[in-house]
């Protein structure tokens, strides 16, 4: 069956297993780990956090993790598996198993697409924290005055040139590793690394904790006000659940088709989002005691870890060295996410254009860095072009803002949605059942939220906030 559907759809059979499989349940766990832990959990988490008021956002994510981002993850990870080929030809697959139209396809390419316009901007912002280990390394940070760490973001935001070559800096190295086959070195990557930086992370915490201002901290980011939390903040938690999870753009569906049939699917995606959950709190407890003892505005933007952490940098003991190893490792974090968002295109490109792998990357990497170039400009020289600023919801949104909510709220969330109505509607349950193997009562729970809850629910965040 496998065969003549492969067959079909033109993709070579003899695919499968010259791809190789990730040597283990750990492998994969690492590698959807190192994809899901990035800038998402220390760089945007808080920062959208602060901007939507808190604890009333933070459960309305946490609710979007367990009812929608993990049971996604899940039928990601298992259509991949069942595919075996790149996301849009793995969704061909599964669409022509159960003889449904070629259109799901669609699932692949919107996927694809948004992995694509993400990593433009992502690796912008990886530039920026590459920016930081030379001005923590060299004492740039030590004793500064709230005032100078502002100026010092400032002076990078205005600087088009510096911004440019962090950003190609950045997607280098991205291409490297792509281009060389994922698997080498990601396990060992993300084995040590992710450690290290959460070890990083506690001593940050560890000095917030002197700041005075922890308590404070605690009850911005667990005690629930939802008058502070608007419909548009709960569209905003939704698609960063997408996004932390590296869902809705194929990611995981790629990674799954490299997973062994052996291993559950239910206890790695729950382990990954667990981790990766675990590692955005800690970052927003970091960050808000910092926030809170200095006098700053939780709700700054984007910015905001590079307007707090520095300031924790500067006044601890070995701060230079702190932070400059947490810059390093933010990198690594970054970079672990980087290379996911562009494996999509290049296992497509290798697998559909024939393609080799150094071609594919190198091409797909050069035109996304291109792209990246517009979101650097629109920090400087075009902040004031609001391009969709004559429609009230995009009132001053930047293109680096557009992009960021054309992907994350509605990309991502619609290839969610779309999944979730795939598997929970279109794939034989039959199918899903041997697939997954896990015992009857977890199938059933996970069957019914992906069939009833999580389409509801997002459909219902969508059109209360297009409306
Ligand atoms: N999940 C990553 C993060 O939180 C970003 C990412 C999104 C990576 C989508 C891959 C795919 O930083």
């Amino acid at each position: 069956m496998s065969s003549s559907s492969a067959a079909t759809v033109g993709v070579k059979e003899s695919s499968t297993e010259k791809r190789g499989l990730w040597s283990s349940r750990l492998a994969f766990v690492l590698a959807a780990t190192g994809s899901a832990v990035g800038l998402g959990n220390i760089w945007k988490f808080p920062y959208i956090t602060g901007e939507n008021g808190g604890g009333a956002f933070v459960i309305v994510y946490l609710l979007c993790i367990a009812g929608i981002g993990i049971p996604i993850m899940m039928a990601e990870v298992l259509i991949g598996r069942r595919g075996g080929h790149s996301p849009i030809n793995s969704m061909r697959l599964a669409a022509q198993r159960e003889q449904l139209s070629k259109g799901w396809t669609i699932v692949g390419a919107v996927g694809v697409l948004a992995a694509f316009l993400i990593l433009s901007f992502y690796s912008v912002i990886g530039g920026w924290a590459i920016s930081y280990v030379g001005t923590a390394a060299t004492g740039g940070l030590v004793g500064q005055s709230e005032e100078a760490i502002g100026a010092i973001f400032s002076g990078l935001l205005g600087d088009p040139a510096t911004l440019l070559l962090w950003h190609t800096v950045f997607m280098a190295l991205v291409i490297v590793v792509v281009a060389r086959g994922v698997k080498a070195g990601l396990e060992r990557a993300v084995t040590f690394l992710m450690p290290a930086l959460f070890v990083l992370l506690l001593i940050v915490v560890g000095y917030a904790m002197t700041t005075g201002s922890f308590g404070r901290a605690v009850s911005f980011l667990f005690a629930p006000d939802f008058s502070s939390l608007t419909t548009a903040g709960v569209l905003v938690a939704l698609g960063h659940a997408f996004f932390t999870l590296s869902l809705g753009m194929a990611v995981m569906m790629a990674y799954g088709s490299y997973l062994p049939k052996n291993v559950s699917i239910a206890k790695t995606a729950v382990t990954v989002s667990i981790i990766d959950t675990v590692v955005a709190l800690t970052a927003g407890l970091a960050i808000f005691p910092i926030v809170f003892a200095n006098g700053l505005e939780p709700g700054a933007g984007p910015g905001l870890i590079f307007q707090t952490l520095p300031l924790a940098f500067g006044n601890m003991p070995m701060g230079s060295l702190v932070g400059t190893l947490f810059f390093v490792l933010l990198i690594f974090a970054a970079w672990t996410s980087g290379i996911s968002l562009l494996e999509p295109l290049v296992e497509w490109l290798e697998e559909q254009k024939g393609l080799n792998r150094t071609v594919s990357a190198v091409g797909a990497g050069i035109a996304c860095w291109a792209l990246g170039i517009v979101s650097i400009l629109s920090l400087n020289v075009w902040s004031d072009v609001t391009p969709l600023g004559m429609f009230a919801m995009f009132e001053g949104k930047t293109i680096f803002d557009l992009l960021d909510f054309l992907t994350a709220s509605i990309l991502l969330p619609l290839g969610g949605l779309l999944v979730a109505v795939f598997a929970g509607w279109f794939m034989s349950r039959q199918a899903l059942e041997s697939e997954l193997a896990t015992s009857p009562g977890a199938f059933k729970l996970w069957y019914n939220t992906l069939r009833y809850f999580t389409p509801v629910a997002v459909a219902a965040v969508f059109v209360y906030n297009l409306l």
